[in-house]
């Protein structure tokens, strides 16, 4: 691992729900893995009226992540406590931030770090850029002495022209180079190892194609509803808040060309260039290729539209169904199959390579074609099924799963993505955060279904009833084919 330079981590909504449950929990875990800078501190500041010890209360004796780690008699937490301070900003993110800069450098000399400071924004977005703003106005983006870095939490833009606006706007203020955009799913260790199973493994690459691969599905599925983020959600929906940034960043690994080196603007050139290639809408496609679903009472679960904070005749979908094509050399005519939603019987998130039939069926019986199956999460790991001979007369096949699990690889546990994106931001790299010109480009792909959607009635939205699959119109998405079902795949696998 590379060294890390002392530094302060500058929190902006810090009394907010993220950085009590990931924020700080990541920390403390990197803390306790030695993986933090010797000299190193975290400022909270928001509107909230807290001193440094309501705030060290606040994120670490109300949380339940400590909770558990209090009861393992971790001697950690009491040092880790001692990094945390606070500044109250007032009454809004827009007045001077002149005392904050004086709190920063104080604490800066106390603590004996040179200028280099991360701003990490978890406040609503509508105010990143008035934060960006007073952030260069009170002198703190300069980076004569020291580095400057602004970590940028979704949603990133409501659509093109919002995420065009608030790009435009955070880069009179900060360099490309130092803005660093979260999507958590690049966190998440089985998105990075697309790259390693693509690209470390010559049995995968030469196959990775439109000759050897018939179709390409993706299933995100969330057991949960909404819960108490209706009224976030409703402005959302799914196709919003899970589609146009993490799906769109899995599909674009699955998709890349090879990047020629394991570095920042190699993968993140590739990761842009095949989304440049993604087939453009017409009404009528988006007609024929998208689905979306809303969630409707089953059992004892309400429907979506009984939601706290969700008005009663909301049209916002909780799920989402979509058939694709990239017009590149390797993706010719293989369609890519996404679904999302809230509320289904599962949480899971798996990629599933389809591979074409052998140009003869020699064996008798029903022959499945090749399957390599990267689940996401949860069970983290990969499968390949494959035909066997059944032991006996004759050539009877049947299908296999060869399976490996992440948990057998090590006894080290798969770090959360919130530990692996701060210490990279903390580290300078930029590989797992996505540019300015990536976020346009998947908003540009989803914009005009997100119109077509508000804006033309005929186009339905399907009830489905809690716990299931999702409206019986995104399995009419596939054709001939039927969407892998994680369920069933579990179940015979005895997972
Ligand atoms: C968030 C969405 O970005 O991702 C949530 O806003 C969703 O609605 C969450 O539940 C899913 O993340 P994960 O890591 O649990 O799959």
């Amino acid at each position: 691992m590379n060294k890390i330079d002392d530094q302060i981590l500058v929190i902006f909504g810090a009394s907010g729900d993220l950085t009590a449950r990931k924020l700080i929990p990541a920390l403390y875990n990197l803390c306790k893995g030695n993986y933090l800078p010797k000299n190193f501190i975290v400022l909270g500041a928001s509107r909230t009226d807290m001193t440094d010890e309501d705030f060290r209360d606040k994120v670490l004796n109300e949380s339940e992540f400590f909770a558990k780690e209090r009861g393992a008699k971790n001697a950690c937490i009491k040092d880790f406590s001692k990094q945390l301070y606070y500044q109250d900003l007032g009454g809004d993110y827009s007045s001077s931030y002149q005392p904050l800069k004086e709190r920063i450098e104080q604490l800066a000399q106390e603590n004996d770090i040179p200028p280099n400071y991360i701003f990490y924004l978890s406040t609503p977005p509508s105010i990143y850029i008035k934060i960006a703003e007073n952030l260069s106005e009170a002198g703190l983006t300069d980076e004569k002495e020291g580095w400057k870095r602004l970590v940028v939490e979704k949603p990133f833009g409501y659509d093109l022209k919002s995420a065009h606006k608030l790009n435009e706007g955070l880069l009179k203020c900060f360099s490309e180079r130092q803005i660093y955009r979260i999507d958590h799913y690049l966190g998440k260790e089985t998105v990075q190892n697309l790259l390693v199973t693509r690209f470390s493994n010559s049995i995968f690459e030469p196959l990775w194609n439109r000759n050897y691969i018939s179709r390409v599905e993706i299933t995100n599925a969330e057991s949960d509803g909404v819960g108490s983020r209706g009224g976030y959600y409703d402005g959302s929906g799914a196709f919003r808040d899970m589609f146009q940034n993490h799906l769109m960043q899995i599909v674009s690994l699955v998709a890349m060309e090879p990047p020629h080196a394991i570095e920042a603007d190699a993968i993140r050139e590739e990761k842009l260039k095949v989304l440049k290639c993604l087939r453009g809408w017409t009404p009528s496609r988006i007609r024929r290729n998208t689905v979306r679903g809303q969630y409707a009472a089953s059992g004892t679960m309400k429907g979506y539209k009984a939601e706290e904070g969700v008005p009663k005749d909301s049209k916002t979908e909780t799920f989402a169904a979509i058939k694709f094509y990239f017009d590149n050399w390797r993706w010719e005519k293989v369609p890519f199959f996404v679904r999302t939603g809230k509320r289904m019987p599962t949480k899971v998130t798996e990629v599933v390579i389809h591979f074409k039939p052998s140009p003869k069926n020699l064996f008798d019986g029903k022959q499945e074609n090749n399957r390599l199956v990267i689940r996401i999460q949860p069970n983290e790991g990969i499968v390949l099924n494959f035909g066997m001979k059944l032991p006996g007369q004759g050539f009877q096949v049947e299908n296999v799963d060869m399976d490996f699990n992440y948990s057998d690889l090590s006894e080290a546990e798969v770090p959360e993505a919130y530990e692996r994106l701060l210490l990279d931001v903390m580290q300078g790299d930029p590989t797992l955060y996505a540019l300015g010109a990536e976020v346009e480009e998947a908003w540009a792909f989803v914009d005009p279904i997100l119109d077509a959607w508000e804006n033309e009635n005929d186009i339905e939205l399907h009830e489905y009833p809690a716990g299931s699959w999702g409206p019986e119109a995104a399995d009419k998405l596939l054709g001939k084919y039927e969407w892998t079902s994680p369920q069933k795949y579990d179940d015979d696998t005895n997972h």
